[in-house]
């Protein structure tokens, strides 16, 4: 069911990266599941995924979006100015959520979470919640990106590393500029090669991780084969493992 939202807020963050605040009759949801957002065009809906940034309990759900150049919705987002309406699905979905990680034993103590791009937006969502802080000793955020200009939400991530200095570790990975404190290598490479644990500084273990990746799917693809040759499984309903992933196209 579709509800017709009201952009409150929208912020540039680079001239093709933009987040925007909607307000919209939107059900509880689940930090890490995702909206979908529409446009009728030539009485063809279009219609397409995007993941909730901000926490549940507000009366307005924030997304972050690239322009995807020729892509057919987003670059008219990235048109939308406060005023503008936009339909929204009245309830968000997806399974890309805490809940569906492993409590109890199973669990482990460091929860891992990998994202390119836009798919950071999820993930601030989780951390801006308590639970991740509650249930882990260990949070580590990865979060890889072409330029450092594409490095959105710095400004929540280091409210999050004031607030939980000993727990939260922040891992920012940029491809294609060198940028002070940043990896430079792609996310599958620096799990491979080690550096990943080592910049952080715990390992990665079948025994004490839970990873979640969001993003670019050739980056799940790789990242999680990369998990695999380290002896973590794949976090199925029916059989518990260590990895749950989120593929954007
Ligand atoms: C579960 C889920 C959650 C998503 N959440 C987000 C989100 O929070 N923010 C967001 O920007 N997109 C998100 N996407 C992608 C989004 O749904 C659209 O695919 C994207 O905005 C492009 O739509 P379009 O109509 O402009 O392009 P299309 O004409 O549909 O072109 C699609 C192509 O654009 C590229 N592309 C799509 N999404 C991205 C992206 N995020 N970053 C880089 N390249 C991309 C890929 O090459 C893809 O093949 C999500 C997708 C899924 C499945
Ligand atoms: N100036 C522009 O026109 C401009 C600028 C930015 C974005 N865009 C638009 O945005 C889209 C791209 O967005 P984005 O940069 O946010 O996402 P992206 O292409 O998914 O890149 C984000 C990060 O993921 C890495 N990555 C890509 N493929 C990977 C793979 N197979 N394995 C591991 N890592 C991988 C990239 O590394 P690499 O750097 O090594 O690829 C980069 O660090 C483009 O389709 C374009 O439409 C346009």
């Amino acid at each position: 069911m579709w509800v017709t939202g009201e952009v409150i807020e929208r912020k540039d963050w680079n001239d093709k990266l933009f987040s925007l605040k909607i307000k919209a009759d939107v059900e509880p949801y689940i930090a890490g599941q995702f909206i979908k957002l529409s446009q009728i065009r030539d009485d063809k809906r279009i219609a397409r995924a995007y993941s909730i940034v901000n926490p549940p309990g507000n009366d307005f759900v924030e997304v972050l979006a690239v322009a995807v150049e020729e892509g057919q919705l987003s670059p008219d987002l990235q048109s939308l100015n406060p005023g503008d309406k936009i339909e929204v699905t009245a309830k968000a979905t997806g399974f890309m959520t805490l809940d569906e990680i492993p409590h109890g034993e199973l669990q482990g103590q460091h929860l891992w979470l990998l994202a390119t791009g836009t798919a950071v937006g999820p993930f601030i969502a989780m951390l801006l919640t308590d639970e991740p802080w509650q249930r882990f000793n260990k949070v580590v955020l990865v979060y890889g990106v072409r330029l450092a200009a594409d490095l959105a939400y710095l400004d929540t991530i280091k409210q999050l590393s004031l607030k939980y200095p000993e727990q939260f570790i922040f891992v920012p990975i940029v491809t294609r500029e060198d940028f002070a404190g940043a990896l430079t290598c792609r996310i599958p490479e620096a799990i491979t090669s080690g550096l990943l644990e080592q910049k952080v500084g715990i390992a990665l273990s079948e025994e004490d991780s839970q990873v979640m990746i969001c993003g670019n799917p050739g980056m799940i693809s790789d990242a999680q084969n990369a998990l695999l040759e380290l002896g973590l499984t794949k976090n199925l309903r029916r059989t518990p493992g260590q990895i749950t992933v989120e593929k954007y196209w």
